[in-house]
């Protein structure tokens, strides 16, 4: 498994609509692990594929240690609720600001083996879902802030 870079806020690649996956070659299951490696070694709860360079519909994401949930092709499928919570992003580091998000989320996805499956999640794995299937459509969570922190806020953080 590689390292991959991080994309940075500015790069227009970021901002990019990505393309679905056709076929699940073994070039994405590599570039699944090679995310799961990147996402760990940053210390994340999500990553999308544009933000290593890929402009195809894949993310990861991880809110329990070890539960790391792989998604091609992801799709809300229902949402529910609202909540307002601090985010950031992988790509856009030293920002962080509150963001309005559905308080709970139905995905369907395939996983790395072709499958269909759905996923629920509320609280922050409903956040994370929405935060990385935005990136599928060049959207950025500040895009979607209510107010951003303040450097200090930050430094209390
Ligand atoms: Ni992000």
């Amino acid at each position: 498994m590689a390292i991959l870079n991080i994309l940075k806020d500015g790069d227009e690649t970021l901002r990019r609509h990505c393309r679905p996956v056709e076929k699940i070659t073994p070039r994405i299951t590599r570039l699944l692990d090679d995310m799961k490696a990147t996402l760990h070694k940053a210390n994340g709860v999500g990553l999308a594929a544009p933000q290593v360079g890929v402009l195809r519909r894949v993310c990861i994401v991880e809110c329990e240690p070890g539960e790391l949930i792989d998604l091609i092709n992801p799709e809300i499928i229902e949402m529910s609720g609202e909540q307002e919570e601090v985010e950031g992003c992988l790509s856009v580091p030293g920002r962080w600001g509150i963001t309005k998000r559905p308080a709970k989320v139905t995905v369907r996805a395939l996983d790395r083996k072709g499958n269909s499956f759905t996923v629920n999640g509320e609280g922050l794995l409903a956040r994370a879902l929405c935060h990385e299937i935005d990136h599928l459509d060049g959207v950025i969570f500040y895009d979607k802030c209510v107010s951003m922190l303040s450097p200090d806020e930050i430094e209390e953080n």
